[in-house]
């Protein structure tokens, strides 16, 4: 008899566990020695994924390695709504460079999780906050510090909050407008789907940014303002 059958379930949980632990401990000792080559390292991006092991919630291929191009090519601060392996890699590129990343989380549980790896990898300088959902009327959307918060982000990461929120991510426009640059970009994930896609165009249309859709099924949108 094979002796995996001996082995209890949750003694093999924690072995799974460990050797994912393992995994990305490697891969982002890597990312950090050398961001850029992620750019063109796609089986370092996988390995990355594969090791924080939230693949059906965490960034795709495609929209990290635009994320992390864009973070690379634009200078001043960057501004993430919704957390998770995306903060680990934007914010060790933005802290190698003194810049700033503030990352909004809405959700305890995963801010906790998210909180525990950016100390494990001394991230001190990357802001995590727990931005608990308000309602805002038409929508709901975070509750951002805005009194200590930068007044003019160059670059929005928009994978949060999650769908089912009344209005999707559609607050981001209304509540942080005034504190986007002139020339800001916002790159919004899953517009795939129906619901992020109107958001992209509806905000152009709102605020005459430039909206190009991207990615393999248009899966994310650039929305650039001062074109
Ligand atoms: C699409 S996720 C953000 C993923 C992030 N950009 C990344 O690269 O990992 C958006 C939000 O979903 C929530 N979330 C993440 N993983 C989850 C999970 N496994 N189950 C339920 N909610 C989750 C968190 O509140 C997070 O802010």
């Amino acid at each position: 008899m094979p002796i995996k059958r001996w082995i209890p379930r949750s003694v093999k949980q924690a072995i799974k566990h460990r050797i994912s632990e393992w995994r990305f401990n490697r891969a982002f000792t890597a990312f950090r020695r050398a961001p850029r080559r992620a750019l063109s390292d796609r089986a370092l991006l996988g390995e990355l994924q594969r090791g924080w092991g939230n693949e059906a919630w965490a960034a795709d291929t495609e929209y990290l390695e635009a994320v992390l191009e864009r973070v690379l090519a634009l200078r001043g601060p960057v501004l993430e709504c919704g957390s998770g392996l995306s903060t680990l890699l934007v914010g060790a590129l933005v802290e190698s460079e003194g810049r700033d990343l503030w990352t909004l989380e809405h959700h305890p549980g995963w801010f906790e999780r998210v909180r525990k790896q950016l100390n494990r990898y001394a991230l001190h300088d990357t802001r995590l906050i727990l931005a608990p959902l308000e309602d805002y009327g038409e929508f709901s959307w975070y509750r951002p510090p805005l009194e200590e918060m930068p007044g003019e982000f160059a670059l929005v990461i928009c994978d949060g909050p999650p769908g089912d929120t009344p209005g999707g991510r559609y607050g981001l426009l209304p509540v942080m407008r005034e504190r986007l640059s002139a020339t800001a970009e916002i790159l919004l994930d899953d517009t795939a789907r129906a619901a992020e896609a109107g958001i992209a165009r509806r905000w152009g249309q709102e605020s005459g940014a430039c909206v190009t859709f991207l990615g393999r099924d248009n899966g994310f949108a650039s929305i650039k303002f001062g074109g």
